[in-house]
C-alpha cells in the first residue's frame, strides 16, 4: 500500500467514527441513552488513532517529505498543522465532560454535543482540503522508493505510539460501532 493510500484508507475510517459520533450526538439530543462505555471507545479512538496515530503520521513523516519535495509551500503545511493543534483542543473538551458524566449525575450533555459537532465538521473539512491539496499531488509524484520509506515510518511510529495489532482492532471497533449504530436507523439491530 502506497504511504498516500495508507493516510487516505486511515480517513475513510475516521470518517466511518465521525458519522459514529454524529448519530451518538443526534441519540442523545432525542433523550436516549448512549452506553458511557461506547462514548469512552468513541474518545479513544479520536485520542489515539486521529491524533496519536494519523495526526502524527502526517506532522512526523508525510509533511516533511512533502516540503522538501518542493510539493507545497511551509505555510499551507503550517496552517494544517495548526488545525491539529486546534483538534487537540475540541478532545480535551470532549474528554473533560465524559469524565463528568462518568461520576454520575448532572453532566454539559449538551455543550458535549455542541463541541463534537464542531469538531466532526471542522474534521471533514481538513480531511478533504489535505486529500485535495497534499494527497493528490504526492501521490502522483512519490516515487516507489519513496513510498517505501514512508510507509516503513509509518509502520515504526505506530508500533511505537500506538502499539502492534491496534490499528486492526479500530477498524473491528469501527464497523462494530457503524452497525450499532447506522445512518438513519434504528440502533442496536444487530444486537442480540
Ligand atoms: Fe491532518
Amino acid at each position: 500500500m502506497s504511504a498516500v493510500v495508507e493516510l487516505r484508507a486511515e480517513y475513510d475510517l475516521i470518517r466511518t467514527m465521525m458519522g459514529v459520533l454524529s448519530r451518538m450526538c443526534d441519540l442523545m439530543e432525542s433523550g436516549e441513552a448512549v452506553d458511557t462505555e461506547q462514548l469512552d471507545q468513541m474518545l479513544d479512538f479520536i485520542v489515539v488513532f486521529v491524533d496519536k496515530c494519523h495526526h502524527r503520521k502526517e506532522e512526523e513523516v508525510f509533511f516533511p517529505r512533502v516540503v522538501a519535495m518542493g510539493l507545497r509551500e511551509p505555510a499551507v503545511i503550517d496552517a494544517f498543522v495548526y488545525q491539529h493543534d486546534l483538534f487537540k483542543e475540541y478532545i480535551s473538551e470532549l474528554r473533560a465532560d465524559v469524565r463528568e458524566r462518568e461520576k454520575g449525575g448532572d453532566w454539559p450533555q449538551h455543550r458535549f454535543i455542541e463541541v463534537a459537532r464542531d469538531y466532526i465538521s471542522q474534521l471533514t473539512e481538513h480531511s478533504e482540503a489535505e486529500e485535495d491539496e497534499l494527497f493528490a499531488v504526492a501521490g502522483s509524484n512519490l516515487s516507489e522508493d519513496e513510498n517505501g520509506r514512508l510507509t516503513d515510518e509509518f509502520e515504526r511510529l505506530e508500533r511505537e505510539e500506538v502499539g502492534e495489532g491496534e490499528h486492526e482492532r479500530y477498524r473491528e471497533l469501527a464497523s462494530r460501532l457503524a452497525e450499532m449504530f447506522p445512518p438513519g436507523g434504528a440502533r442496536g439491530m444487530k444486537e442480540s
